[in-house]
């Protein structure tokens, strides 16, 4: 399969960070079981896996600014084209062995995402896509299912964390969509739930207060292969507000009408128990 130059500088870096998680994959496992236990050890591969995707994709262009999970903003003397990088999505499947992990590399052009690839180095998924030239899995063109029922699709979400964002309008979000759709799944690494989207083996995807790195490949892996993306309140602001609603177009359709419909119920819930606060 040919791709531009461009493409096949973004996947060597990434099979390049990617034999080098799978190697320390190995390692994880070992200590799993050491009083330790690996958090310090996948902090450092996750750091080595950045650093092999900055190196790879610096030298090939050397202009461009990057934006990476672990290093930060490094801004380039180009300032239309920047790479924007997860060197480890998945970490806390990664920290616990579980094979759902990925390296996911985007290239926005003047604000906008043109190319992107998300790869797991545990089973060799890579999911690539350009602009205006379809999104592949392994060489194969990739579509979003077709299913129009909520009651047969699967999708997938985040869980609200504890401390951090809206709880309860999370648990109302997944309780609505616990009473539409077949199945709901939560993998822990939103790049791969994105391409997996893209594959068609997710009906439709929602996560809230995600980075960049977690989206910007994802975007164009659904976009390319017929998917539609806006954030939760149904823009195009996704990387600024950090979430994200994705599937084919009546999934998509659905799913942001479920949302704000829990919206709706979770800020009447929090009006009644506190009228005064909100
Ligand atoms: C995380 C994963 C996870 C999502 C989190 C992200 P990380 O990224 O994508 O699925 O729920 O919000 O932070 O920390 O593993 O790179
Ligand atoms: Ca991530
Ligand atoms: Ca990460």
């Amino acid at each position: 399969m040919q791709h531009s130059a461009i493409l096949n500088v973004m996947i060597k870096a990434a099979y390049r960070a990617g034999r080098s998680l799978k190697r320390d994959l190995g390692e994880v496992e070992n200590l799993q079981v050491s009083l330790k236990g690996p958090r310090n050890f996948v902090t450092a591969a996750d750091r080595r896996a950045e650093e092999i995707v900055y190196q790879d994709l610096t030298k090939a262009r050397p202009d461009y600014g990057f934006l990476g999970e672990e290093g930060g903003a490094r801004p380039g003397a180009d300032k239309s084209h920047r790479w924007i990088v997860d060197p480890l999505d998945g970490t806390t499947n990664f920290l616990h062995g579980i094979p759902q992990f990925a390296v996911s590399i985007a290239l926005e052009r003047d604000g906008v995402i043109v190319a992107g690839l998300t790869y797991n180095p545990a089973n060799d998924d890579l999911f690539v896509a350009e602009r205006g030239k379809g999104a592949f899995l392994n060489d194969r063109r990739i579509r979003v299912a077709a299913r129009q029922h909520l009651n047969e699709a699967v999708v997938g979400c985040g869980l609200p964390h504890f401390g951090r964002g809206d709880l309860a309008l999370g648990r109302r979000e997944i309780e609505a969509a616990q009473q539409h759709f077949a199945g709901l799944r939560r993998f822990g690494a939103a790049t791969l739930d994105l391409a997996w989207l893209a594959a068609g083996r997710l009906d439709a995807f929602w996560e809230r207060d995600l980075s960049p790195w977690d989206m910007a490949a994802g975007i164009i892996l659904v976009r390319e292969s017929g998917g539609f993306i806006s954030d939760i309140d149904g823009g195009d602001a996704v990387l600024a507000k950090g979430n994200i609603v994705a599937g084919n177009d009546a999934m998509h359709r659905e799913l942001l009408r479920l949302l704000k419909e829990a919206a709706k119920d979770a800020a009447e819930l929090k009006e009644m128990s506190s009228p005064s606060e909100a």
